[in-house]
C-alpha cells in the first residue's frame, strides 16, 4: 500500500474519467439529475494519498450489477469484487456510528478501471454515504489543518497494515476515524450554509419556478419521492392515486424541469393537501409555501369547508402559519409518510 504526495493531474484525471462515465449513462431516464463527483483523498488539493482516483456517481434508483457492467464497459470501468466476502465498502457501504438511516440506502456498487487506475462508486442519491464522503471532501478542502492531521492518521494507518494483503482492515480502521470527526464536520456544514451533497443538484434550478395547475406524471411523482427519501409505491398504485386527485400542482424551473409537486385528495367537502414535496436543490426559495398556499386558495374557490394536511410532526412549521392565516381549518394528522 504506497501514499504518494499530492498529484496535481487527480482532478484533470478524474474530470476526464467522470465525463466518460456520463458519456455512457448520459441517456438513462432521469440521468438529468444524476451526480457526478470526484471524491477521496486524491479530489482535496495538497493531500497525500494512494494514487487512486475515487470517483461517485449518484442516480435515484440503483441500476442492477450486470447492467451497469454492459453499459459502462468501454469506458475500462468493470465490476470490483472484494478481497474477502465481507469486504467492506464493495455491496456496502459501512453505516456511520448512531446511523438510524434503513440499510438498503447504503447498498452500492462498485467499479474499477485497473489501467487508470481509479474507482467508481455508484451510489444512490438519498445514500448517507454519499452525502458523507462529499462533505467529508469539503470539509478538509476548507480546513487545510485537519487534512494535514488526516493526513498524519493515513500514513500512519498505511504503516500499521503495509503487511496487510488487502484494504480491507485500513479500510476498516479509516470508519473509526470517520466516526471521531463527525460531529467537528456536521457543525461546520451547519455554520456555513453549507449545500449538501444532493444540493448539487442545484447546479441547474436557475431563476425561478413557475408553478403550472396539472398531476406530476408517474415519473415524475416516483422520481421527486426518491429524490426526499420517501418509499415509492408501485406504480401502478401512483398511477390510480393520481388520477383520482382533485388537484394538483408541479413546479417547473426555466428549463421547464419539474422541481416540485403537489396535490389536493378528497371529496368537495373534505379536502386533504398530501405529496408537498420540492427536490432538496430547489428547498429554501418558497416554492413549497407557494404551492400550499394555492392548494389553499384552490380549496376556497371551490367551496371546499374542511381542509387539513397529511404531514409529519417534524414539518408542522412549515404548514402551521400557511393554513392558520387563511382561516383555513388546519388539522395536522400524524401520518407516517
Ligand atoms: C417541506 C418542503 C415541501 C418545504 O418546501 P420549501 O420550498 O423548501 O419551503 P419554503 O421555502 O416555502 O419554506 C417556507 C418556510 O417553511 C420552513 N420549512 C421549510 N421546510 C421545512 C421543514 N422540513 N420543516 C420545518 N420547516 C420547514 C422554512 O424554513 C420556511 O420558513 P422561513 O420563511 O421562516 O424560513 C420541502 O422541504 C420538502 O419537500 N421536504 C421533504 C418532503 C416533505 O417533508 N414534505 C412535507 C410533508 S407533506
Amino acid at each position: 500500500m504506497k501514499i504518494v504526495d499530492y498529484d496535481p493531474s487527480w482532478p484533470i484525471r478524474a474530470d476526464r474519467l467522470l465525463d466518460n462515465v456520463r458519456a455512457a449513462i448520459g441517456d438513462w431516464p432521469h440521468s438529468e439529475v444524476y451526480v457526478f463527483d470526484h471524491i477521496g483523498s486524491t479530489a482535496v488539493p495538497g493531500l497525500v494519498a494512494k494514487p487512486i482516483v475515487d470517483l461517485q456517481v449518484c442516480l435515484p434508483v440503483l441500476p442492477r450489477l450486470a447492467e451497469l457492467a454492459t453499459v459502462l464497459a468501454p469506458t475500462g470501468f468493470m465490476p470490483a469484487s472484494g478481497a474477502r466476502p465481507d469486504s467492506p465498502g464493495v455491496y456496502r457501504d459501512i453505516p456511520r456510528r448512531d446511523s438510524a438511516a434503513s440499510p438498503e440506502l447504503y447498498d452500492k456498487r462498485l467499479f474499477h478501471s485497473p489501467e487508470e487506475p481509479a474507482i467508481l462508486h455508484i451510489r444512490r442519491l438519498d445514500s448517507p454515504f454519499a452525502k458523507f464522503v462529499v462533505l467529508f471532501r469539503d470539509w478538509l478542502r476548507a480546513h487545510p489543518d485537519e487534512a494535514r492531521d488526516y493526513a498524519v492518521y493515513k500514513c500512519g494507518l498505511a504503516t500499521q497494515h503495509a503487511a496487510d494483503p488487502d484494504y480491507d482492515d485500513y479500510t476498516r480502521a479509516k470508519s473509526t476515524y470517520f466516526d471521531e470527526i463527525d460531529a467537528r464536520m456536521r457543525r461546520w456544514a451547519h455554520s456555513q450554509t453549507y449545500c449538501t451533497p444532493v444540493a448539487h443538484l442545484g447546479a441547474h434550478v436557475t431563476g425561478p419556478t413557475t408553478l403550472v395547475e396539472r398531476l406530476p406524471t408517474v415519473d415524475e411523482y416516483l422520481l421527486l419521492r426518491r429524490l426526499v427519501g420517501w418509499k415509492c409505491p408501485p406504480e401502478d398504485a401512483c398511477a390510480s392515486a393520481l388520477v383520482a386527485s382533485l388537484f394538483g400542482l408541479v413546479a417547473q424551473d426555466p428549463d421547464g424541469r419539474t422541481v416540485g409537486m403537489s396535490r389536493l385528495v378528497g371529496d368537495g367537502l373534505y379536502g386533504l393537501v398530501v405529496d408537498v414535496v420540492v427536490e432538496p436543490a430547489a428547498q429554501g426559495q418558497g416554492i413549497g409555501s407557494r404551492m400550499v398556499a394555492r392548494l389553499v386558495e384552490w380549496t376556497q374557490q371551490h367551496d371546499i369547508p374542511h381542509v387539513a394536511v397529511a404531514a409529519d410532526t417534524s414539518v408542522a412549521r412549515f404548514y402551521r402559519g400557511m393554513f392558520e392565516d387563511r382561516g383555513t381549518r388546519y388539522l395536522r394528522l400524524p401520518t407516517p409518510l
